[in-house]
């Protein structure tokens, strides 16, 4: 049944004659199934044979906070198979996050066929060695890692989620990060070159011809076919020396496809952005500041905060360690919408998400290391007011943690990893 209230509000009575839910929307309607779950103990998160529980009596009257609750997984640089996908899908929605920022190609690798270019994949889905660690000391696996999803196995994963009210926003990123592509296709580039097995920023960006981005607005049709998101992702990251006029005119070539644009903050150094432009604000809060200024909205994840890449603490057992510390508690403690923000600034602030960048998280279990507990922090403060609750980590330790054991999620335990989820002698770069 639906009632008056903020989109994905809900009402929960449970009392001795049964349960009663009553939301403002089909989101709210999946936000209220997921508190049922949650009231019925952890055996609910088990795929089967949970035992009949009692619900205890009570009122819950929710909503979320933010519209945007996300979570970037980058499937670039190490490929998560179809299963793990969907798997996370389910794990969004056990959480109410609600995005499902999928980052699809990087210079590692191409993960989306299009039909009209097949080399992309055939080419630029695989790489014939990685580096194991950081590129500052480390030495290479000696093996090849790809793999790459059919739209069809998009398709499906868009459907999965839509039942579960996540939405999958693609990225295909430019003008840097294009190495993959290029190795398919060395007209895009200027210095040609294999998909690149190294990690940090390269400079062989796309090159400036207007046959490249001819090309890319082909990809990206493609990709607007696939994904019904309002929003699709144009990257713009990290692109050394180029001048944003592709940017631009991938831009203006969504809208015209009749959605928004995305991109990482470095699109606000490419001249003025389109109207209906959105900006992710990953480099602190300046970018999302400088643009909720300009009209534009906004989602947060400054790198100090949300990167759930970065080490969880400042322990040397910690699986090569990258970037600042980033306890549980930090992320908890966070506050999405920068204090300078001021009349309907803050208003633009869509939301935030964290970004999960995989080149040192080379399968789904270490995905699920780095990104739990904190991705449960995350969730929190997307989703609640931003007055903090004291005791999130003692709920966390006495109602959460036996969840994710349901599911199956290998976390970091709040002490430390477990021995097998050490990586001695691989070596990180903290900062
Ligand atoms: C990014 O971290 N390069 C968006």
């Amino acid at each position: 049944m639906l009632v008056d209230g903020p989109p994905g509000g809900y009402r929960l009575v449970s009392s001795e004659d049964g349960v009663l839910i009553e939301a403002h929307d089909a989101e709210g309607e999946m936000n209220a199934l997921q508190t049922l779950r949650q009231l019925l103990g952890p055996g609910a998160f088990r795929a089967a044979g949970d035992k009949p529980q009692v619900i205890p009596a009570c009122e819950v009257v929710d909503h979320p906070r933010f519209a945007w609750r996300g979570v970037m997984l980058d499937v670039a640089r190490h490929f998560l198979p179809k299963r793990e996908v969907l798997r996370w899908v389910e794990l969004l929605s056990a959480h109410k996050l609600n995005v499902l920022h999928l980052h699809l190609t990087d210079d590692q690798g191409w993960r989306f066929e299009v039909k009209a270019y097949p080399k992309l994949t055939e080419v630029g889905s695989w790489r014939d060695d990685s580096r194991f660690g950081d590129r500052r000391s480390a030495g290479m696996k000696g093996r090849p890692h790809g793999g790459f999803y059919t739209q069809d196995d998009l398709r499906e994963i868009v459907a999965y989620a839509a039942a579960r009210h996540v939405t999958v926003v693609p990225e295909i990123d430019i003008p840097g990060h294009s190495q993959a592509a290029i190795a398919a296709y060395p007209e895009l580039g200027l210095h040609g070159g294999g998909v690149w097995s190294d990690w940090g920023i390269n400079e062989r960006v796309l090159n400036t011809e207007q046959s490249t981005a001819d090309f890319y607005k082909v990809v990206f049709d493609e990709l607007m076919d696939v994904f019904p998101a309002e929003v699709i992702g144009l990257g713009g990251d990290e692109a050394p020396g180029h001048d944003g006029e592709l940017v631009r005119q991938i831009a203006r070539h969504i809208l015209r496809g009749g959605r928004r644009p995305y991109g990482w903050d470095e699109v606000l150094d490419s001249g003025p952005l389109p109207a209906g432009t959105v900006v992710a604000s990953w480099r602190g809060v300046e970018g999302g500041i400088t643009a909720a200024r300009e009209g534009h909205d906004v989602v947060m994840c400054p790198e100090e905060f949300v990167y759930l890449d970065y080490r969880q603490s400042d322990s040397p057992d910690e699986p090569i360690p990258v970037g600042t510390v980033t306890t549980l508690e930090d992320v908890y403690a966070w506050e999405p919408v920068p204090a300078e923000l001021t009349g309907d600034e803050p208003g633009r602030v869509l939301g935030a998400q964290a970004n999960i960048w995989t080149e040192h998280l080379d399968s789904a279990r270490r995905v699920d290391y780095a990104a739990f507990p904190r991705l449960a922090a995350f969730a929190e403060v997307v989703w609640s007011p931003a007055e903090k609750d004291p005791g999130f980590v003692q709920r966390l330790r006495e109602h959460h943690l036996p969840r994710l054991d349901a599911l199956g999620v290998e976390y970091r335990p709040l002490n430390g990893p477990h021995p097998w989820q050490r990586l001695p002698g691989v070596p990180g770069f903290p900062r």
